[in-house]
């Protein structure tokens, strides 16, 4: 079994996502109760149903079937949980990677659902596996559940950064230089991005577009050339900040939206930040290299 499977049979991880209500209940649970009418009937595929919480919401607005795929073990729990819910009969459990299933054995998707975003939003790179779904099993017209899916970035202000005296001495309890202990700390957090909940009070701007994807039409392969762009960004401040945030949003059909963006209330995603060595220098009106 894959090494990304194994952390999916954690429980821990699913109760993670499960208490985060806006994901839950305010996003996925309202937007698939909002559009109850284009769900009855459908056959929907859950990619990635992990604890079956998404093939449920479907099950419970009266879907004629819900394919609900899962590749980690935990695809035994869908089982049990669809009974325990009494929607045994909605609900067909497959315990395996989407890419492995033949479309001999399905009917016809209408509806893909999943929740495949990770922390700033490619992360996990899941997003191939639900455009695989798509492309193999979607009937034309067929709905996709998000549909889109956008990344912002704002350089954003680090206090926490100061406070390890990495820029100044007065930042420090004790009245010393520490500059060499704050340059080596840099060195370490810039190595890899840190997930943190930011204020927006330390964002330079309310978020620049990066990335938009239209999950209807885009390819596999241009969602990987995103991984070697390179973007530029103009802003209107002319300050010093310690990172660049980047948060995500997605969008439902119905028009509703699931934003991670600092000033909105929390997820467990909460936003992402990397740190490069040197501060990022933001000038009025020129842009900025990420
Ligand atoms: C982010 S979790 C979402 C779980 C659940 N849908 C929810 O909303 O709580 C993603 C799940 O997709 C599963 N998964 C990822 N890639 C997959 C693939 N290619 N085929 C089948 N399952 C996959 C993982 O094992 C994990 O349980």
């Amino acid at each position: 079994m894959d090494k990304y499977f194994e952390i999916y049979q954690k429980f821990d991880i699913h109760r993670l996502m499960l208490s985060d209500k806006r994901r839950v209940l305010m996003a996925y649970k309202n937007a698939i109760f909002n559009m109850k009418e284009k769900f009855q009937g459908k056959v929907v595929m859950d990619v990635g149903a992990g604890s079956g919480i998404l093939s449920i919401f479907c099950a419970e607005v009266g879907v004629k079937k819900v394919y609900a795929v899962e590749a980690s073990t935990l695809a035994q729990i869908i089982e049990q949980v669809s009974i325990e819910n009494n929607l045994q009969n909605t609900i067909e459990v497959i315990h395996s990677k989407v890419e492995d299933i033949h479309p001999c054995n399905l009917e016809k998707i209408d509806i893909i659902v999943s929740l495949w975003m990770g922390f700033y939003l490619l992360h996990e790179g899941m997003l191939d596996s639900v455009l695989f779904a798509r492309d193999n099993f979607l009937r034309r017209g067929g709905m996709m559940f998000p549909c889109e899916a956008i990344l912002y970035a704002s350089p954003c202000q680090l206090p926490s950064m100061y406070e390890f005296g990495v820029n100044s001495r007065e930042s420090l309890p004790v009245y010393l230089s520490m500059r060499c202990i704050g340059k080596e700390y840099r060195k370490i957090i810039s190595n890899e991005p840190k997930v943190l909940r930011l204020h927006q009070d330390t964002l330079s701007t309310v978020g620049k577009l990066l990335v938009w994807l239209d999950l209807n039409c885009i390819s596999v392969e241009e969602v990987n050339l995103f991984d070697r762009k390179e973007f530029s960004l103009a802003f209107e401040k002319n300050e010093k900040y310690q990172g660049m945030c980047i948060w995500f949003a997605v969008e439902f059909p119905d028009g509703s939206k699931l934003s991670t963006a600092p000033y909105d209330e929390a997820t467990h995603w909460k936003q992402t930040v990397f740190v490069p060595l040197k501060d990022i220098e933001v000038k009025k009106k020129r842009c900025n290299q990420l």
